[in-house]
């Protein structure tokens, strides 16, 4: 048989899509270099575990999965319409935040539609927007910081979407509220603002804008992401939601997978959003580790982005591909961040105490050189 000819067959936008090279695992590590007691801090998640209501509600599936989920997961939307006081209607759940931007990006973006997304940020936007023969529209991002003036400068009237991730991946920085809410109230209404809060559990109350209040107080055109993936520990069983404009939700609800949020991710989901004691454990250790990184790369002279969610941008000086191979020789996964265009910066999540430490110890080795 003649090989497949993929160019002719894919559709053209797939095949402008950039490949992801997802992080190492724990066990690839373990296999390729012949280590043992791999740390990783590459995928921020979260190193406590998940919740325990989230494992006991999971024990009830067992022998039960033969059946399909809910469709619209009405127990889950309501479990999310309580905790964020938004209608049902308003909330669609998804395969993951990653769901919920696919989801999305099928229910509008068109053919040749601009869309802006700023230069360093999460990759996820750019992918859907290319699928959907979308144009992407780069914004700048001065200082490690998404530039609000420049987006605006760049809608033009092809203009249907605007990606902001904030706190950013992979930055961690956060916008300053006052200048995020006059910003929503200058873009046009016809241009839909995805607003990214994958890591907004994480950020301090003085930069959490209010983009929910903000919702509900008339902004139709938000769309907010949200996710279980990072505070609630459910990264492995994928879950996420979004939160917009009822027909703008309907119309998400109608083109999205059916069954993409499996019954197990609606039963731990549900669980997961009742433990609020495990939520609130993870933040108030976030907040001590964080700590201890700054001090740590104070006492190693290095640059880093204050963070407003579990990671932390370092810039180490050096390639980050170096950096990280010599990291990795020591049994430490780190993200390098040249594939967001910063080429000598490493992101790290925030691990348990013990982890990081271990971080440090080979940091410091690494950056004397030799792997
Ligand atoms: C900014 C941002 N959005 C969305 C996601 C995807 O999250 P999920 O695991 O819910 O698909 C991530 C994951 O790292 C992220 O960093």
């Amino acid at each position: 048989m003649s090989k497949i000819n993929i160019e002719k067959l894919a559709n053209s936008g797939a095949l402008r899509t950039k490949k992801y090279i997802p992080g190492k695992s724990k066990q690839e590590v373990e296999r390729e270099l012949g280590l043992q007691d791999i740390v990783k801090l590459a995928s921020n998640e979260n190193p406590h575990g998940s919740s325990p209501f989230a494992g006991e509600a999971l024990k009830g599936l067992a022998g039960k999965v033969n059946i399909y989920p809910d469709k619209v997961s009405t127990d889950l939307r309501r479990k999310l319409a309580e905790l964020t006081g938004c209608g049902e209607a308003e909330i669609s759940v998804g395969n993951g935040a990653d769901g919920v931007i696919f989801n999305l990006g099928m229910a509008v973006i068109d053919q040749g539609d601009e869309v802006i997304i700023p230069e360093v940020t999460f990759p996820v936007y750019e992918t859907i927007t290319q699928i959907m023969r979308g144009k992407v529209v780069y914004s700048m991002v001065r200082e490690l910081r998404i530039e609000l003036p420049d987006i605006l400068a760049r809608i033009t009237p092809k203009t249907k979407v605007i990606f902001l991730c904030n706190p950013n991946n992979p930055t961690g920085d956060a916008l300053p509220p006052q200048e995020l809410t006059a910003f929503f109230h200058q873009v046009p209404e016809e241009v839909l603002i995805v607003l990214d809060e994958a890591y907004i559990d994480f950020t301090d109350k003085s930069l959490n804008p209010g983009s929910i209040e903000i919702f509900k107080g008339g902004l139709n055109n938000l769309f907010i992401i949200r996710t279980l993936s990072k505070a609630y520990g459910l990264a492995g069983i994928r879950v996420g939601y979004g939160i917009g404009a009822t027909e703008l939700v309907s119309l998400v609800n109608q083109v999205k997978p059916p069954f993409d949020v499996s019954l197990i991710a609606e039963v731990a989901g549900q669980a997961a959003l009742a433990d609020t004691a495990f939520m609130q454990a993870t933040l108030t250790d976030s907040i001590k580790e964080k700590n201890y990184f700054y001090r740590e790369l104070d006492k190693l002279k290095l640059k880093y982005v204050r963070s407003h969610t579990n990671f932390v941008l370092i810039d180490t000086g050096f390639d980050a591909s170096d950096i990280f191979n010599r990291l990795l020789s020591r049994g430490v996964i780190v993200r390098p961040a040249k594939s967001y265009n910063l080429p000598t910066c490493i992101r790290v999540t925030l691990g348990r105490h013990e982890e990081n430490i271990r971080f440090f110890q080979a940091l410091e080795d690494a950056l004397k050189g030799g792997i």
